[in-house]
């Protein structure tokens, strides 16, 4: 089947199998892959690891106030969207000599709503109450204020992360089961890679010490299943935001001797999957995100009410490089890790 048919069969197979998808859906392209990270080490040049950013032109060290005013343009599909988006970087480290190589990212398949074209990226969700009902009348959706940051998971977590933090071993396109670590075998399609981000505000902070206590997470099983009241503490329901990144592992399987343990390692030369986690950095222009949320009917398509972008313009968007080291080629230690 074409591409055209295959997506055209998806989105009818969607719409039988649900009436209505609430929510945005779209890919960014890759922005940059730098040691940058403005919520954790703002002004930090360079931050403690590398990590793999998309959306606004805005992104720097520092980022304060608001940034989708002063953002130009975007790697993502929706145009108002100058929000950043990040995580840590996958790199395979072989087996017999150390050295490590940077992942490459893929869009995730199928692409939608006619957002292919994208280079790299990842996919990112906004949902007001799961991926499949739409509650919007009774638990209506604020959206983030300008300035705000959060971020889900960390590099010290040794233990299972919550549910939202996912990993899945892709056969050629199909998803598998979701997973808290590293698959422990090569995967036909790549590595899959889940972060779902809290979605209970506690109305007040636009940030918080840990970047993460201002937020509420309610997500309790796998999936886009999320949306239980908020708690008292954190009574503002936001949009759930997701990222889905997919980690091309593939010209690495062969290098991965059979029975020897995963070779993948985080940025932050870590061997544990718990360690996974993502950064946001709300940057919509003006109210274009709550228009959306608003509507119950959003999916893929952005509702009309906002704009979209081809992605070869999308892909157009880009930064300078402020970080000059290099992160990609086979590299004798993670840039800015010890050993
Ligand atoms: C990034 O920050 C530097 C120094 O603070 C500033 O000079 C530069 O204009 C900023 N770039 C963008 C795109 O905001
Ligand atoms: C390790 O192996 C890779 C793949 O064969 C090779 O390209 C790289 O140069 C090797 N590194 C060292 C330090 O020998």
């Amino acid at each position: 089947m074409s591409t055209a048919s295959t997506m055209k069969s998806l989105a009818s197979a969607l719409a039988l199998v649900a009436p209505v998808y609430a929510g945005l859906r779209f890919p960014c392209s890759t922005l940059t892959i730098q040691r940058l990270d403005p919520v954790v080490q703002p002004g930090a040049l360079p931050a403690a690891h590398v990590h793999h950013i998309v959306g606004g032109n805005a992104f720097n060290a520092t980022m304060t106030g608001d940034v989708g005013e002063r953002a130009t343009c975007t790697t993502c599909q929706m145009a108002e969207d100058f929000s950043n988006y990040w995580t840590a970087v996958l790199y395979f480290k072989h087996p017999t000599n150390g050295s490590y190589h940077r992942v490459p990212v893929v869009p995730v398949q199928p692409l939608l709503g006619g957002s292919n074209g994208a280079q790299g990226g990842l996919t990112v969700y906004y949902t007001q109450f799961d991926l499949t009902r739409d509650n919007i009348k009774q638990q209506p959706v604020k959206t983030f204020p300008p300035g705000f940051r959060m971020t889900v998971g960390s590099p010290t977590q040794t233990s299972r992360p919550h549910v939202g933090l996912r990993y899945q071993c892709l056969q050629g396109q199909n998803r598998g089961a979701e997973m808290p670590d590293f698959p422990t075998r090569p995967c036909s399609g790549g590595i899959f890679t889940t972060h779902h981000f809290p979605a209970c505000w506690d109305g007040k902070n636009l940030d918080s010490p840990d970047h993460q206590s201002h937020m509420y997470n309610t997500i309790r099983l796998d999936g886009f299943t999320n949306a239980p009241a908020c708690p008292s503490s954190h009574p503002v329901r936001m949009p759930q935001v997701t990222f889905e990144t997919v980690w091309d592992t593939t010209k690495f399987n062969s290098m991965w001797p059979s029975g020897a343990p995963n070779p993948f390692v985080w940025s932050f030369e870590g061997t544990s999957g718990f360690g996974t986690h993502a950064d946001y950095m709300f940057g919509w222009k003006g109210d274009s995100l709550q228009r959306a949320m608003d509507k119950s009917e959003c999916f893929y398509d952005g509702c009309g009410s906002i704009k979209k972008q081809a992605m070869q313009t999308a892909n157009k968007c880009t930064i300078q490089k402020t970080v000059g080291e290099e992160v990609d080629g086979w590299l004798e230690k993670l840039p800015g890790m010890e050993m």
